[in-house]
């Protein structure tokens, strides 16, 4: 069979990244130029400031993963780009370059989401093995699904409220830890003990999530210590937080092992690159005989390399977009899956 490559484009958030992917697993080059510098000076992402520095950046971007490896744009097979969800602002220069390159070169333009990207960063170097259970936990994400083949999806739940990653950034900034919150609480959280009491936060049998209750619990804590004068123990509290995080997430996805018969559990989004959460989920796995995958750090976070490995099943079914495809904001997984059930099938 003759190899695919796809060039892709990420620009949903604070890092524009391009990657060349071949077949769907191999990642040929990959850059990522991110902005968290600039942004940790405003205590997160500012969308207005994301968006230009892109369209400044995105160019460079190009320039670099052309000298890093030896390609030329005409070669490769088809052009992927993140369209959704994200930064309406930020998806909009990458979708941009993307139809530009499309048009000039004459390739496929295939429109990934970014959701699926991350789980399809467990697939570089790797065979996902189905039916899997993935848990996908990022910055603006906590869903909890049932993929039967690549793009046959079912939402087992999500949060109700704020994202795991949301949350780990909230507490951050409220301990006074720069942004993004969540390697720093985790850096904390080594040098800790679970002392702190928060509360369970769904205590019920869905595999629903939230996060919100625990978020206002710390807020709340500190503040009311600090009005008594009290020293807050940070590593202790950033400790007490994300176990409370991890048990949340435990609980549920056991629950799912328990009553759905999976072979494989993945896990996705910028908190998998949380060694308590990996480990956590690890043995979880192990003690019910499933097979437990997770990236490598690289591609846990926002990356073009799984906007590649995304783009692959859609380039096989032949699942491409036209100059007029739109940047959107906020996308329901779900809908999208029917969404491309449909353009399957006709
Ligand atoms: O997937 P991602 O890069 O961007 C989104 O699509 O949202 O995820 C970013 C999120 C941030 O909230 C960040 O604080 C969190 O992932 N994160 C972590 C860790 N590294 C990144 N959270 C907990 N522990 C980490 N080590
Ligand atoms: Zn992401």
């Amino acid at each position: 069979m003759k190899d695919v490559i796809i060039f892709a484009i990420e620009t949903s958030c604070d890092e524009t990244s391009m990657a060349l992917v071949k077949n769907g697993q191999e990642v040929l080059a990959m850059t990522v130029l991110s902005q968290m510098d600039t942004h940790a000076n405003f205590g997160g992402v500012v969308p207005e400031i994301a968006s230009r520095m892109h369209t400044e950046n995105i160019t460079m971007v190009l320039e670099d993963i052309l000298n890093q490896y030896d390609f030329k744009i005409q070669d490769v097979d088809a052009i992927a780009v993140t369209y959704a969800p994200g930064l309406l602002g930020s998806l909009l220069v990458g979708v941009e370059f993307a139809k530009v390159l499309s048009l000039v070169y004459n390739k496929p333009l295939i429109a990934v989401n970014h959701t699926m990207g991350h789980i399809f960063a467990n697939q570089i170097d790797n065979n996902m093995t189905y039916p899997l259970l993935s848990l996908i936990v990022s910055g603006g994400h906590t869903d909890l699904v049932l993929m039967k083949s690549p793009y046959d999806i079912e939402i087992l739940g999500s949060t109700i409220d704020d994202a795991a990653g949301e949350v780990y950034d909230k507490v951050a900034r409220v301990l006074g830890l720069p942004y993004p919150g969540g390697p720093n609480i985790d850096k904390l959280a080594k040098h800790g003990e679970n002392t702190y009491t928060l509360p369970t936060p769904m205590k019920d049998s869905t595999y629903q999530f939230s996060f919100s209750g625990l978020k206002s619990a710390v807020i709340n804590l500190v503040h009311n210590e600090e009005q008594r004068g009290n020293q807050i123990r940070k590593n202790d509290l950033a400790c007490s937080f994300q176990e409370a995080v991890i048990d949340e997430l435990k609980r549920k996805v056991e629950l799912a092992l328990k009553n759905i018969g999976v072979k494989e559990m993945i896990l996705a989004g910028g908190v998998s690159a949380n060694v308590k959460l990996r480990e956590t989920l690890k043995n979880l796995c192990d003690k019910y005989n499933v097979n437990f995958h997770v990236p490598p750090f690289q591609y846990c976070t926002d990356n073009a390399a799984m906007i590649g490995a995304a783009a692959y099943p859609l380039y096989q079914k032949k699942i491409f977009s036209n100059f007029d495809l739109n940047a959107e904001s906020s996308i329901n997984i779900q809908k999208y899956i029917e969404q491309l059930r449909n353009q399957d099938e006709t």
